[in-house]
């Protein structure tokens, strides 16, 4: 069932006492937010264990930033979709850009962590979208392309129907300069109409696709507003509770 989202993914930021404040501060004002938004908070893995806790009952759920590939065994420094899992934690963000980018994360590595996931009762919110550099080459729609039909078409329809994508256009990651409401659209449709004619229409219009980029409190009710937009991956105003409860509340 397409549902609306917001997401805070807090990337490699605050300590662990700062987390668990600000987990604690968004749990206060959940109860602004309309109910049928769900709320996630996505802080580090060394704080999920305490962010679980903090948050428990108030109507937040936790994602991790990322999992492992493998299911265990000798990957020093990994941390699994099982492990994540048995905190209470309830999704995981996988190939965020920066994972891409900077970690080298490809299409058959974000499949395994895709198979991980969903062994692990994880939902996973798979990130897409193209560079400044594809955008001005107008190559974005067959990136975004590739990208969904990498990791997306293998999955089965049941599983399709428990993912979450995000669409996050790298030039707008952390930037300040937000995708225009009516870019947001075009690409959300686009990514809508090639997930239809893998899994069907219905499927298609049931699955969840968030924006990610620059969103905050001024630009968020725009484009939420949008018909093919259902929430929002929110870097930057996730780390004030304000900023971020005033972009859950701009639907
Ligand atoms: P930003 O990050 O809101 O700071 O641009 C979004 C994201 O990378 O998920």
């Amino acid at each position: 069932m397409r549902k609306n989202i917001v997401a805070g993914n807090w990337k490699m930021n605050t300590t662990p006492q700062e987390g668990v404040e600000l987990a604690r501060a968004v749990a206060a004002r959940r109860g602004e937010v309309a109910p049928q938004v769900a709320v996630i908070v996505a802080p580090p893995f060394t704080h999920l264990s305490e962010v679980v806790r903090a948050t428990r009952g108030a109507g937040v759920s936790v994602a991790a930033q990322n999992c492992a590939a493998e299911a265990a065994g000798a990957y020093t420094g990994e941390v699994s979709a099982q492990m994540i899992a048995t905190l209470g934690v309830e999704y995981v963000i996988l190939g965020h850009s920066e994972r891409r980018q900077y970690f080298g994360e490809t299409a058959d590595v974000l499949n395994r962590k895709m198979e991980r996931a969903f062994e692990a009762r994880l939902v996973p919110i798979y990130c897409v979208g193209e560079s400044l550099a594809e955008r001005e080459a107008e190559t974005h729609f067959e990136v975004v392309r590739a990208q969904v039909e990498e990791v997306l078409f293998s999955l089965s329809a049941e599983r399709f129907g428990q993912t979450v994508i995000a669409y996050e256009p790298v030039w707008a990651i952390g930037t300040g300069r937000t995708a225009t409401a009516a870019q947001a659209q075009e690409m959300h449709a686009f990514i809508r109409s090639v997930l239809a004619a893998r899994f069907g229409h219905e499927a298609a219009d049931e699955c969840t696709i968030l924006y990610g980029g620059s969103a905050n409190p001024g630009n968020a009710r725009e484009l939420f507003s949008q018909p093919d937009v259902d929430g929002g991956l929110v870097g930057g105003a996730s780390l004030k509770a304000d900023d971020f409860i005033a972009v859950a509340k701009s639907f």
